[in-house]
């Protein structure tokens, strides 16, 4: 973990223009600035998601069942569960004969997910993980024994440029069977402005959340950058559905990063790209899964339209 952080900060922050990813946001404080943003009023995407659950949960629940053999629900970036928790529990007082295989890369979110759930839902039989999601996928080959359903929330797909997507998404689906399916979220193209809005919080939640990666190179690198001198920055093209996210320096700076040896110049106004959350509309869904092999079974979505879920299986 730590040497694939060191080598992409050296990649990113050498490279022009400068990058970071997004996923090295997720550490104990930015699981918790996470948190803070699904609950603010402006990031939609949970409630939304959240709605849709609520309210079809016994088509989804159904749509999951095995009467025979049971299931294995394998859920990639579970987060705190919240979603997922109405779904556990409408299977859990269902009769479904299941395991619940949550993975999450924070290991901070996995460990509070797996002490809430056993104080929660005593009963439940978990096997939680940690891991990436890429690394991950390999080791879901091994649970073809029955049915398995993964689900990926959140909108989480939505870091991820559409080829890597596409990429991703066939690995998926080499991992699944012809029974198996794929319970995906995605968040819809929509007015600009409520977009902009979900990452552009004048309570500087979100800019807190993209500063956390150079608050970490700082603590777990050596690193001293001055948080202070950089701008969160949100623009968002309506015509690719992309919402792209920046840290630009406000003066020009020298950095310097300890245990990689590294000096990194900042001009003044110089960018460092950081995150991604691409927006979908139906044919561009239907096209990342045509690419993939996958065929759409069927999708909910909420009273807004702001959000959508998918459900996936192998296209034969
Ligand atoms: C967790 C990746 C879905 O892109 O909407 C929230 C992360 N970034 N606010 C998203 C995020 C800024 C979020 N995902």
């Amino acid at each position: 973990m730590n040497s694939a952080f060191k080598k992409e900060v050296t990649a990113g922050l050498t490279s022009f223009p400068k990058y970071l990813s997004s996923k090295y946001f997720y550490d104990k404080t930015g699981d918790k600035l996470f948190q803070d943003i699904m609950a603010m009023p402006s990031y939609y995407l949970t409630a939304c998601e959240f709605e849709i659950i609520s309210k079809n949960t016994f088509t989804i629940g159904e749509l999951f069942r095995d009467k025979e053999n049971g299931l294995d629900l394998i859920e990639l970036g579970a987060g705190d569960g919240k979603k997922t928790k109405v779904l556990l529990k409408y299977m859990a007082e269902n009769n479904f004969n299941f395991i619940y295989k949550p993975i999450d890369i924070s290991e901070n979110a996995v460990e509070l997910l797996s002490n809430n759930l056993a104080h929660e839902m005593p009963t439940l039989n978990v096997d939680a993980e940690v891991g990436e999601y890429f690394e991950v996928l390999e080791r879901l080959k091994s649970f073809n024994k029955r049915k398995k359903v993964i689900m990926f929330l959140g909108s989480n797909i939505g870091n991820l440029p559409h080829p890597r997507a596409i990429e991703f998404l066939t690995k998926l689906k080499d991992a699944m069977g012809p029974e198996d399916l794929l319970f995906m979220g995605f968040d819809q193209k929509k007015n600009p402005q409520t977009i902009l809005d979900a990452y552009n919080d004048e309570t500087g939640i979100t800019a807190a959340f993209n500063k956390n990666v150079l608050t970490r190179i700082n603590r777990e690198l050596g690193g001293n950058f001055e948080v202070e001198n950089f701008k969160h920055w949100e623009v968002y093209d309506p015509e690719t559905g992309t919402a792209k996210s920046f840290l630009i320096a406000t003066k020009a700076m020298e950095v310097t990063i300890e245990d990689l040896q590294l000096t990194v110049n900042f001009e003044e106004w110089e960018t460092i790209h950081t995150e991604i959350s691409q927006k979908y509309d139906d044919k561009i869904v239907n096209w990342l899964a045509v690419e993939a092999g996958l065929e759409i079974e069927t999708s909910f979505t909420d009273q807004k339209a702001y959000y959508k879920n998918y459900a996936f299986r192998r296209k034969e």
